[in-house]
C-alpha cells in the first residue's frame, strides 16, 4: 500500500505540474463588462480568504448581497469588515458553515431559508488541499466533502485542472484503503465535474431556471498550498477568482450552463467527466452517503 501511495503522489504531483504549464499560460484579466447585480442575493463558501474573498467582494462592488459562508467566526468577521469599508451598493454577511459537518451544511441550509432570502448565486469555492488522511465526523474523507447545492439562478463549482488526473474510485470514495492526498484532492475535483454535468441534467429535466457550472482558476497563490509548497509568480487571488465571477456574473453566461470553464472559456474536461454512468452513479453513492433519496 505504502509503494502504491508513492507511486499515486509523485503521478498526481506529475499532473498538477503538468496542468500547471499547459493551462496556467496568460493574464487571468477581467473577461468580461459585468452588469450590476443590485438586489440579488449570493452565498460564497470559502469567502473568508483566497478566490473565494475575492469573488465576494466582486460580487458585493456588483451591489449583491453577499453571504459569505465559512467555519472561522474571526475570519469571517475580518472579510466582512474589509468589504463592508469599502463604498460598495451591495452587501456582505457572515454565516457559519462548517462543509465537513452533514449537521453542519442542514443548519446552514435551514437557516438561510428561515430567512426567506432568494437566492440567486451559489458559489461552491472552499476547498481544501493535500491534507493527510483524516476523516470529517460523518465519516468522509476530508477532500471529498464539498459545497451542496441549494436552489438558485447560478451554481458555480470550483474544480481545478487537477481532475483531469482523478480516478474515481466508486467502492472507496473515501480513500480508506490506499489512502493519496493528492489522489483523494484529484478524486474530488472530478468529482465536481462529474457532479456538474448530471445536476444540470437532472434541473433541466425538472424545468428548474439554474444553470450549473464548473470552473478551473488555474494554478493560483493562496493558502491552499500551505500543504504542499511555496510559489512565487503565479495568479493572484483576485485574478484566480474571475474565472468564478465570469460565471456567477457575465451576461454570455445567462442561461449557459454544463460548462468546464477556463480562462474566460469553455474548455473539454477530462474524458471521464462525460460518462453518463459514472455521472449516475456517483450521483447514487453520494445521495446514499449523505442520506438523500434520489431523484
Ligand atoms: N489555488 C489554486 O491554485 C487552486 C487551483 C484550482 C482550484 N482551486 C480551488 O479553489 C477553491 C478556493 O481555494 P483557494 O486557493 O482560494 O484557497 P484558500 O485561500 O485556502 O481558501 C479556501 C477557503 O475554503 C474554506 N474552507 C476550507 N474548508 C472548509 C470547511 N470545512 N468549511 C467551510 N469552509 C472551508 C477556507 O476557510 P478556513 O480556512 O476558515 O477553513 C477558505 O476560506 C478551492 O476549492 C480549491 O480547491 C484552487
Amino acid at each position: 500500500a505504502n509503494c502504491s501511495n508513492v507511486f499515486i503522489n509523485i503521478l498526481n504531483v506529475y499532473f498538477t505540474i503538468l496542468n500547471w504549464i499547459m493551462f496556467s499560460c496568460g493574464p487571468l484579466s477581467s473577461y468580461t463588462v459585468l452588469p450590476k447585480q443590485n438586489g440579488r442575493v449570493a452565498i460564497v463558501t470559502g469567502g473568508t480568504r483566497g478566490m473565494g474573498f475575492e469573488t465576494a467582494k466582486h460580487l458585493a462592488s456588483l451591489g449583491m448581497h453577499v453571504i459569505i459562508a465559512g467555519n472561522e467566526k474571526d475570519e469571517g468577521k475580518l472579510a466582512v469588515g474589509m468589504i463592508q469599508q469599502e463604498d460598495y451598493k451591495g452587501k456582505a454577511e457572515f454565516m457559519y458553515l462548517d462543509l465537513t459537518s452533514m449537521k453542519s451544511v442542514r443548519q446552514f441550509a435551514q437557516t438561510f431559508r428561515d430567512r426567506g432570502l432568494p437566492l440567486h448565486i451559489l458559489v461552491n469555492n472552499a476547498g481544501t488541499m493535500l491534507v493527510p488522511e483524516r476523516q470529517t465526523e460523518d465519516g468522509f474523507e476530508f477532500h471529498f466533502t464539498s459545497g451542496r447545492p441549494g436552489r438558485c439562478s447560478r451554481i458555480v463549482n470550483m474544480s481545478s485542472a487537477t481532475h483531469y488526473a482523478g480516478i474515481i474510485q466508486m467502492g472507496d470514495l473515501n480513500r480508506r484503503i490506499c489512502y493519496s492526498s493528492h489522489g483523494a484532492y484529484a478524486q474530488s475535483k472530478l468529482a465536481l465535474v462529474l457532479f456538474t454535468y448530471y445536476l444540470q441534467e437532472q434541473l433541466t429535466a425538472g424545468g428548474f431556471p439554474v444553470v450549473v457550472n464548473a470552473v478551473d482558476p488555474g494554478m493560483v497563490d493562496t493558502a491552499l498550498y500551505d500543504n504542499l509548497w511555496s510559489l512565487t509568480m503565479i495568479p493572484t487571488p483576485a485574478e484566480g477568482a474571475s474565472i468564478s465571477i465570469y460565471a456567477a456574473a457575465a451576461v454570455e453566461m445567462e442561461g449557459v450552463g454544463s460548462c468546464y470553464l477556463y480562462n474566460g472559456e469553455k474548455r473539454r474536461s477530462a474524458d471521464d467527466s462525460y460518462d453518463h454512468e459514472l455521472q449516475v452513479e456517483l450521483w447514487k453513492k453520494s445521495c446514499e452517503l449523505v442520506g438523500l433519496k434520489t431523484a
